[in-house]
């Protein structure tokens, strides 16, 4: 019995390089040392900020030190935002999810945004790929996904870890000089057989967190908005930049959105589990109709009379969190397809729609972008 228990407690795995299982976000808030966004912090960042549906519906979730960072944003002190890519294939819808908040909050408090493509980590911690160019082209192609998002040209920095090494490298030997292995092991689970780049790796993911600072020549607040898997690193960067003088960086984080196949977090690798930024019409709608799990009953007469469960449907899921952003609308979908009078077909096709054009606009704009590239890459 007891064993059962034990076992059952340990059915989901987070790390930055590996999500399995159901994840249980309240025993990993715990696990993490995290803190929930109650319903005082949401008031304080509506009353400084507006309300965003990601935040209303419970997407972002968790912090670290957002009411600090908010209290000096008050009193006048600009923060920055820092977040990344780490580029091993294509993006997909999941990735847009920390970028688009992270643009809504660059427009709402009116900061810098700087974004690091961790080139660098896909090589290191990649079976297949044989050379680092692999990642490096891939980071130029996946930034345009965040770039597409409408960021603010001179108040956005992007950069590849590979081709801003002079400026990364002599600080992130800084961070790695006061991080043990043994710390390393024990944060990310690492063992003998690691190579030695992974083990190096977390320190150039903190640089970001602290290089305005260095550069501005005095302490700047960051705050960094990921997905939760990413908080591990932030943990270490959290316990680190105090000996050398920065701010602990404020963290703002999200659920995963689960793959249209059910997993916990949408996966590139799974056929149909994702949808991709550079999908067609005709693969958006194919994958859909294929994969998409579903909450609707077994027949069209089961499902009138019981109705469907869109609490386990994937397109209600990713309409909730992303492509219907008004409330009113989404409601009425919970509710007619609850009741059964909306049916999993029409469901798919409500999500196939709003993914359609959504992405259409997004293409555009990720073209568009592709030619102004400079206005916003850093590289020494
Ligand atoms: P990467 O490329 O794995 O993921 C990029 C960002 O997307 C988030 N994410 C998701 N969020 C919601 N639902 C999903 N299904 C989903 N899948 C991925 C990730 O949590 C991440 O925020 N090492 C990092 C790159 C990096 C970074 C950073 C990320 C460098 N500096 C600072 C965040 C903040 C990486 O490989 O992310």
């Amino acid at each position: 019995m007891e064993m059962n228990e034990e076992k059952e407690e340990r059915v989901f795995e987070v790390t930055p390089w590996q999500v399995s299982g159901e994840v249980d976000y309240d025993k990993l808030v715990k696990q993490f040392g995290v803190s929930l966004i109650d319903a005082q912090l949401m008031k304080r960042i509506e009353k400084l900020a507006g309300s965003h549906f990601m935040l209303r519906r419970g997407l972002f979730f968790a912090h670290r030190d957002l009411p600090w960072l908010l209290a000096r944003y008050e009193t006048g002190e600009k923060f920055f935002l820092y977040t990344g890519r780490g580029p091993s294939g294509k993006t997909h819808i999941g990735h847009l999810v920390p970028w688009i908040f992270t643009r809504w909050l660059q427009e709402k408090f009116d900061v810098e945004v700087w974004f690091q493509l961790t080139d660098d980590e896909k090589f290191l911690f990649s079976d297949t790929m044989e050379r680092p160019e692999q990642a490096n082209e891939l980071a130029y192609e996946n930034v345009l996904d965040f770039l597409a998002l409408g960021f603010e040209p001179g108040k956005t920095f992007v950069f590849s870890n590979l081709d801003y090494a002079k400026t990364l490298y002599r600080q992130a030997i800084r961070v790695a000089k006061k991080v043990t292995f043994s710390t390393v092991k024990a944060v990310f689970g690492f063992n003998n057989e690691n190579n030695i780049g992974q083990i190096f790796f977390t320190s150039m993911q903190a640089v970001p967190a602290f290089l305005p600072s260095v550069l501005a020549g005095r302490n700047i607040p960051c705050l960094i908005p990921h997905g939760i898997d990413q908080d591990p690193h932030f943990r270490i960067a959290r316990d680190v930049l105090p000996k050398l003088g920065y701010y602990k960086p404020a963290s703002i984080q999200c659920k995963f959105l689960p793959g249209l196949t059910a997993t916990p977090k949408m996966s590139s690798s799974k056929p149909g589990d994702a949808i991709f930024t550079t999908d067609t019409p005709e693969e958006i709608a194919m994958k859909v109709k294929k994969y998409a799990f579903s909450g609707g009953q077994p027949t069209i007469q089961e499902h009138r009379e019981k109705g469907g469960n869109p609490d386990i449907d994937m397109c209600f899921i990713w309409l909730k969190y992303l492509f219907e952003p008004d409330d009113k609308k989404l409601e009425q979908i919970y509710w007619d397809y609850k009741t059964g009078k909306m049916l999993t077909s029409e469901l798919k096709e409500i999500f196939i729609e709003k993914a359609t054009s959504f992405l259409r606009t997004h293409q555009e704009a990720r073209e568009k972008v592709r030619k102004e590239l400079d206005r916003f890459v850093l590289k020494d």
